[in-house]
């Protein structure tokens, strides 16, 4: 009998894989499905990022890197993250992974056993709990509110630290909510945290270039007075349209790179050596294309938010910033997985639960408006002839 450990058995997942898989399949017997289920951009990678991959290769940099990423990057990371949010970062603080959910893994790895605490959003990515599950760390969700636009409130993350607590995750713009927390609410975090300093700030800004209605997106980078203790996890994936490439960074505290360097070479070594030119290139090149891709998204927001708000028994606030609309269907009379499986199968659109999120998303379901504004009005087209049938 083979015996897994029991962190195994503990491991979640992202639901967003199985509805993809099962929407694949159902095309591939034929059926229409509109696919707002999945979280990427439906933009192409901008051509000048794709052909310095290439030449990266015609170049002969086909072997290993440095584990932490080349130079050149992690310094082109450093001046992004200047120009981006006016910090000074040391490039030796930059470690190049594959990926924004290896940042994720590594630093929850690093905090989480049993007896420790480590808070994170709810609804959220569902990696964070599943990971620190894995661990063996209680998970202690902070729930976000639909009537809060599902930004925090400050004191209600503070009042759930503990002595215990080692670890503070936290998302914003947010997946799957949209949500984006306003710099009040950061500045009563910050100001807050300095009475625990034995908690660390895993802060998820991944989606933090998508941001709507003139808002502005705040780095927990910039609060000095965290800079021994905030972890930043952002990378290529939306931003750039390169989800595929696998290509992410995070900026760790000076006393923490060293374990996550250790980390880095026990699991996958180096990022592969092309794709970490093509993320050079993309720092380094023209950055328009992140505007037109960012406002095609706003406007299928706002097509996408009216629209759902039309539909009977739904309700759905405003998201500020990523590519998710996150409403509230407690109206239709289904809870969320019924909601979800019924648009799949009955009105062949793809859309995600809110319980895969957590359990402070029963009552909601995410769709994604990375997709054209033709598909999504199909989408709810679709989607009112099944509720009506009801
Ligand atoms: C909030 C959040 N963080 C991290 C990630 C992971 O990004 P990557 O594909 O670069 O691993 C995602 C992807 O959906 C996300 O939504």
């Amino acid at each position: 009998m083979l015996q897994l450990a029991a962190g195994i058995g503990r491991l979640g997942t992202e639901t967003a894989f199985e509805v993809l898989a099962r929407a694949n399949a159902l095309a591939a017997s034929g059926r229409d499905i509109i696919n707002l289920g999945i979280g990427q951009p439906d933009f192409k990678t901008p051509p000048h990022i794709v052909e310095a991959g290439c030449k990266a290769l015609r170049d002969g940099h086909h072997g290993y890197t440095p584990a932490a990423g080349i130079p050149e990057l992690r310094a082109a990371v450093a001046a992004d993250l200047h120009r981006r949010h006016g910090v000074t970062v040391d490039p030796g603080r930059v470690l190049i992974v594959p990926g924004g959910k290896v940042t994720m893994f590594f630093a929850i790895l690093m905090f989480g056993e049993p007896g420790a605490e480590i808070l994170y959003p709810n609804p959220g990515f569902p990696i964070y709990e599943s990971v620190i599950n894995f661990t063996g760390a209680k998970a202690v969700p902070i729930p976000l509110y639909e009537e809060s636009g599902f930004s925090f409130d400050a004191g209600e993350v503070l009042a759930r630290l503990t002595p215990r607590t080692r670890l503070l995750i936290l998302n914003s713009p947010a997946n799957p909510t949209g949500g984006a927390v306003p710099k009040a609410e950061l500045d009563k975090l910050v100001a807050g945290l300095l009475a625990h300093p034995q908690v660390a700030v895993l802060s998820d800004e991944i989606y933090g270039q998508m941001l709507y209605d003139g808002r502005h997106h705040v780095s927990l980078l910039r609060y000095e007075e965290l800079s021994e203790r905030v972890i930043l996890l952002d990378g290529w994936s939306k931003t750039y349209a390169m989800t595929g490439w696998r290509l992410g960074y995070s900026v760790w505290p000076k006393a923490l790179f060293a374990a996550a360097e250790r980390l880095a070479v026990n699991c996958h070594s180096c990022v592969n050596a092309a794709a970490q030119y093509a993320g050079l290139a993309a720092l380094t090149g023209p950055q328009e294309s992140i505007g037109v891709m960012v406002a095609a998204f706003d406007q299928r927001r706002r097509v996408i938010v009216r629209a759902l708000n039309q539909l009977p028994g739904v309700r759905c606030v405003e998201p500020g910033g990523a590519f998710y609309a996150f409403p509230n269907i407690t109206g239709t009379g289904y809870d969320a997985r019924a909601l979800e499986q019924k648009l799949l199968e009955e009105a062949g659109v793809a859309a995600i639960a809110g319980t895969s999120f957590g359990r402070y998303g029963e009552g909601y379901i995410r769709f994604s408006y990375a997709s054209s504004t033709e598909n999504i009005e199909r989408a709810i087209l679709r989607i009112r002839t099944a509720l009506s049938r009801d």
